[in-house]
Parts: structure tokens; sequence; C-alpha cells
């Protein structure tokens, strides 16, 4: 903290909105973060900064800025800030909050060999994926068409996914104790952005105050990791060497072989952060993307329609969705981008930070500096998108309906640190929700419209609704 504190404002530091005394820009964060500065970048420009109660962040807004700093400037801003929050969450270890380095790049190499090798020991990953499909579409049957809440049958339908790379196995939909350790997780996700977030991160002295969300968040912290310490303990039984199971019989032979190395990044200590965030960032972001599909299609009942129609037309009413007929399916493309782009899942990133001394646009900023990519504002940059409050899938098809990619379009971020799960989430968002349709028509209980608005915090999730999924008559 006290570097980030030196480094406040030198000259050439990019302007900003004024600040309240002591703690700065902390109470513009309070509502919708992403929306105010985003209106602040059409004052102050695409890169603005705000003072944080006593250390200063750069925003950066608009496709253009993100590209300039996150592609060319790839190795610049590849870090991760040492907030005080991070620091005593994670001590800046694990994969997704580690500094950038020797540390980081290990981590990261290790988990995507995981995704490779254990998604596919036995079967292709798309395999398995379906099965898990096939447990998350009876368990919806079971509501026979009546209205349900689907948050929590998603969530363990989607962390299954995780759970077979990390853990070699599924956990069936009634493990209490696994879903309590993701709901107190996910309510972290919630606080670590939350005011009482930024004024620790500003004022690190108020974790002696008895009081304050702050104090929950680190309660729930130390719940997880005392609950991820005994699960990684009963999964590594049994453990052989060079016969990995999962990643974590994989991590500990790493361990293992690095024992007596000082400068080893692994240990019993990174491999609890990391397998933390393997199952934090796989869970909370394919299970709000979904959660918004699900939303969207009861809303929008005529885009439902023509997703029926190309499952239909594509697959029939037996035949399981397969990766191979994506590019049969250009529509549920498009619909699962638009949600992407509309719902901004994760709509400030993950902060980052610089590695070094740098120049951007004219601008100076100095090693160290907390960076905050605003990718609601990819999004939503006029620039790109035509008429960007406007949920419609056909921004992403060509006049032939044909799917077409487009640049501005960053919900896994860009650069060096952009989401290690990109493509297994693509896989899994592409067949939970194509089983799902082919099976079911989502609607509302009659009279009710759910409110669009989200629930704030590091991801954007639907307030909780009810849906009813009716079987479908081909
Ligand atoms: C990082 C989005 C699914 C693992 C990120 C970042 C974003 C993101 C915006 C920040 C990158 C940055 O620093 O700029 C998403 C979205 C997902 C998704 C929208 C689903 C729709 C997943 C899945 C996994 C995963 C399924 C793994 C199981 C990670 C990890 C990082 C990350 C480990 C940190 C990377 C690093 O620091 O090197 N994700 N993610 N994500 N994501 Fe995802």
């Amino acid at each position: 903290i006290r570097q980030l504190v030196k480094q406040r404002r030198p000259r050439g530091f990019p302007p900003g909105p004024s600040p309240i005394p002591v703690i700065g820009n902390i109470m513009s964060l309070a509502t919708e973060p992403h929306v105010f500065m985003k209106k602040q970048s059409e004052i102050h420009g695409q890169i603005f900064s705000l003072d944080l109660g006593g250390y200063s962040a750069v925003v950066l807004n608009g496709y253009d800025a993100i590209r300039e700093c996150l592609y060319h400037q790839g190795d610049v801003f590849s870090d991760r800030p040492s907030l005080p929050l991070f620091m005593k969450m994670t001590k800046m270890g694990g994969l997704l909050n580690a500094k950038f380095g020797n540390g980081w790049i290990e981590h990261r190499q290790l988990a995507r060999n995981s995704f490779r090798y254990f998604g596919s020991f036995q079967k292709p990953l798309d395999q398995k994926i379906l099965e898990e499909c096939m447990f998350f579409v009876d368990a919806i049957d079971e509501h026979k068409g009546k209205p349900f809440n689907p948050k929590h049958l998603v969530t363990n339908a989607v962390s299954n996914i995780t759970n077979l790379i990390i853990f070699g196995e599924r956990f069936t939909y009634d493990n209490c104790d696994f879903q309590h350790m993701i709901e107190i997780f996910s309510e972290n996700v919630e606080l670590a952005v939350s005011g009482w977030a930024f004024l620790y991160n500003a004022f690190p002295w108020i974790e002696y105050l008895p009081f304050g969300k702050h104090q929950k968040l680190f309660r729930n912290a130390a719940k997880v990791y005392n609950f991820l310490e005994q699960i990684i303990r009963r999964f590594s039984e049994g453990r052989v060497c060079n016969f990995p199971r999962h990643y974590i019989d994989d991590y500990l032979n790493k361990l293992d072989k690095s024992a007596g190395d000082l400068g080893t990044p692994y240990s019993r200590e990174n491999l609890i952060y990391s397998v933390g965030e393997l199952i934090i960032a796989g869970t909370e972001t394919t299970t709000n993307t979904l959660r918004w599909a699900m939303l969207y299609m009861a809303l929008y009942p005529n885009i439902q329609e023509k997703v029926h129609m190309e499952l239909d037309s594509v697959l029939g009413s037996e035949k399981s969705p397969s990766l191979a007929d994506k590019k049969r399916m250009p529509y549920v493309e498009a619909v699962l981008h638009e949600v992407l782009r509309f719902c901004n899942i994760v709509p400030l990133g993950i902060f980052r930070a610089t590695t070094q001394d740098t120049l951007v646009s004219g601008y100076n900023i100095p090693k160290g500096t907390m960076v905050i990519t605003n990718l609601y504002s990819v999004h939503f940059d006029e620039k790109y998108w035509c008429d960007p409050g406007t949920f419609s899938p056909h921004r992403f098809l060509d006049s032939n309906g044909n799917f077409v990619r487009r640049e501005a379009f960053l919900p896994f971020s860009l650069g060096k640190r952009h989401c290690l799960g990109e493509h297994l989430a693509r896989m899994e968002m592409f067949l939970f929700f194509t089983t799902m349709l082919q099976r079911f028509h989502l609607q509302f209980p009659p009279g009710t419209v759910p409110s669009l608005t989200p629930k704030l915090g590091m991801t954007l999730q639907p307030l909780p609704y009810s849906i009813c999924a009716v079987r479908r008559q081909q």
C-alpha cells in the first residue's frame, strides 16, 4: 500500500473526477461502478484515473484503449495490484491473483495442462460435459413445468465440470457441504467490490473494527479455505507418483519434485488458493451466463423460437448436441455471444497492475499502478456497436445468417492474463444451452416478468427469478 500511495498522480498521470477528501471517489462506486466509469470516460477521456482513498487507479474504457494497453503493451499490463485485500486472501500467490512472474507462469501452465489432460482422460471432454447435461435436464424435468429458481441447479451442474478436472469426480446435486462452500465463496465475489472492500484497501487498519462487511469476507474466506484443505486431503489419498488422476495429484507431484528448491512457487497454500480460484472462476461466470440466457429466452419468445427451429433442423428431437454441430448453429452462437456482450458477466474484468513505468496516449503510468479494465464499456462502445443498449443476436449474423466474429467483444478479456477457461466455458455454454432448449420451452410463471437489473459484484448476475421449463412436443 505504501508503494501505491507514494505513486499517487505523478506528472502526466491521467486526469479524473474530483475526489472527496480522505475517501476519494470510493462513494461513486457504490451503485453501478462500470456505468459510472463509462460516463466519466465521456468527460475525462478513455483513459482516466480514480482516487480510491489515498491510492490511484487508472481506468481503461472503450475497445481502442483496452486493446492498446492489454494487447499492444501486453507485458506491461499483466500484473495484479498488491491490494491489502488480495494480500490477505492469497498473499498474491495461487493463479488468478498471482503477481506476474514465474509463479504465475507455472501455475497457469499446470492448470492449462490439467484442462487438456484430465478433461479427456477416459473420454473426450465434450462427452463428459454431455453426461452432466443429462443429469441437469433430468433434474429440471423433476419440476414438471412448475416454477422454480434455476440458480442452484445451474451452479451445481456447471461446477461439476471443474470438479471433474480438479477432483476427478462430479458431486451429486444434494451435496450440501460443497454447495454451502460455493455459496459463501460467491458471496465473497460480491463483497470483493463492495464499498467496505475499497475502504479496507485504502485503510487496512479497519481490519480491527468489529463491524463491517469486510469481516464477513474474512470469515467466509477462512471457512472456504478450511473446506478446501479437507477436500484436497481426501482426494489426494491413494496418490501414486507419475500417475496423476486429476489436477490435485498433478500439483502434489510437482510439489514433491520441487522439494528442497527454495525458489519453488509450489506449496500446499498455493494449491488451496489455485483450487479455490479455479472453482469460483469457472462456476460463477458460466453459471451467470446460463442464468441470463434462460432469462432472456423467456423474455423474448420470438428469439427462443428461432433457437428451437435451428435445434430442430440440425438435431431433431433425439440426437444429442455435439461440438461438431456448433458450425451448423449460427443462431445459437449469436444468442450466446449477445448474452455475453449485453449482460457483461465480469464488467470490470479482474483488476490489473503495471509491471513497469509506461506511456499510453501521452499519459505517464508508473509501475505498480492499479488498472481497471471496463469491459462493459467495450461491449457498449458506440464506435463499434450500433444501438448497444438493445438485446439483438442479429448483430452477430451476416445477411446470409452466417455467424460473424466481432472485434470489440471481450467477455474473456485480452492479453497475457485473458481468461484461462475460455475454451472450456464456450464448450459448457453451448452444450448446456442446446441440451436444455432441445428439451424445454422456457417461460415465466403466468403474470410475472422478473427484474432485469443485475445484482452487483465482481460478476453481474440476475436477481433470483422463477421460471417454468415446459417439455416440448416436437
Ligand atoms: C480470468 C471471464 C469462465 C478461469 C478471467 C477474466 C475474465 C474472465 C474477464 C479476467 C482476465 C484479466 O485479467 O483481464 C470469464 C467468463 C467466463 C469464464 C465471462 C464464462 C462465461 C472461466 C472458466 C474458468 C476460468 C470456466 C476455469 C475453470 C479463469 C482464470 C483466470 C480467469 C484462472 C485468471 C487468469 C490469470 O490471471 O492468468 N475470466 N471466465 N474462467 N478465468 Fe475466466
